[in-house]
């Protein structure tokens, strides 16, 4: 199936490593032009690197979403470079755990500026330039925004569920302009260098305890095979979806809508 990207031009922030790695290179394989933000240099180069050699053309540009002129500095930076936009995805994003007695103002505002506010302002700058055609807007949320993903997540799971709401909200607001809003909610995802990795590689015991008992699939998530659902949510074929929450977790999640 063509997702009839080509051409396209695609934001997607924390593209360095991960899911947002893996979401930037199923739209580069699917003939997108990328802009791509995270803090670090090395590895925004290594991974505008491997979009090259996916032929895409790429802008990287080192910011902290965080910072509050970082949204209008690679949003203006994308539409010079490309003069169109087309796509965001907003996957930047850290957890904080934490119980809730031990959280305090500074934990609750750092994790709600990364995981929130920054995507917030992001989308805001973006949104008078997206395409009114092919103009979609991506979250990547998670299953944990959708139900109770456990104690010592009241920061994360509250920042997941937010995204989702707001994209809900948006997708109404934008409806009339032509633009789509969506958020992707994913289970657990491994790949290397990530959390789950990590975690994996301490303690694979209790890793393996943890996939028998979560993951109906017997395995963990691939990054890719949330980047081609992205990939997807972003393009003409899904030009009916928009307001929806899409799960990505091998049937990992437990609530039923
Ligand atoms: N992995 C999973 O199992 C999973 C499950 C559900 C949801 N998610 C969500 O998926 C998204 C990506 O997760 P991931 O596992 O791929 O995370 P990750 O491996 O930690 O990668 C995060 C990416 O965001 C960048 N980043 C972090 N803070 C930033 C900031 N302040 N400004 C700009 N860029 C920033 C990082 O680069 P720098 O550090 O260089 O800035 C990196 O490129 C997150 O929103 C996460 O909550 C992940």
């Amino acid at each position: 199936m063509d997702l009839g990207l080509q051409n396209k031009v695609a934001v997607v922030t924390g593209a360095s490593r991960g899911l947002g790695l893996a979401i930037a290179e199923s739209l580069a394989r699917e003939g997108c032009k990328l802009a791509i933000c995270a803090r670090g240099k090395d590895g925004l180069e290594a991974a505008a690197e491997k979009l090259e050699k996916l032929g895409a053309e790429v802008l990287s540009l080192s910011a902290d979403i965080t910072d509050p002129d970082a949204h209008g500095r690679l949003i203006g930076a994308t539409v010079d470079r490309f003069g169109r936009l087309d796509v965001l995805v907003n996957s930047a994003g850290g957890n904080r755990r934490g119980r809730f007695t031990e959280l305090d103002d500074q934990a609750w505002d750092e994790i709600l500026d990364l995981n929130f506010k920054a995507h917030v302002r992001m989308t805001r700058s973006a949104v008078p330039h997206l395409s009114r055609v092919s103009g979609a807007v991506l979250f990547i949320a998670s299953i944990f925004g959708r139900e109770a993903g456990g104690p010592g997540l009241t920061a994360y799971n509250s920042t997941k569920s937010a995204l989702i709401s707001l994209a809900k909200i948006m997708a109404l607001e934008l409806a009339e302009h032509g633009v789509r809003v969506n958020s992707l909610a994913p289970g657990s995802i491994r790949f290397p260098g990530g959390s789950w990795d990590r975690r994996c590689l301490e303690d694979p015991q209790a890793m393996e305890e943890f996939v028998d008992r979560n993951l109906p699939l017997g395995r963990f998530g691939r990054a890719q095979e949330i980047g081609d659902v992205a990939a997807f949510l972003c393009s003409e074929r899904a030009s009916w979806i928009t307001g929806a929450c899409l799960n990505v977790d091998g049937g990992q999640s437990r609530a039923l809508f």
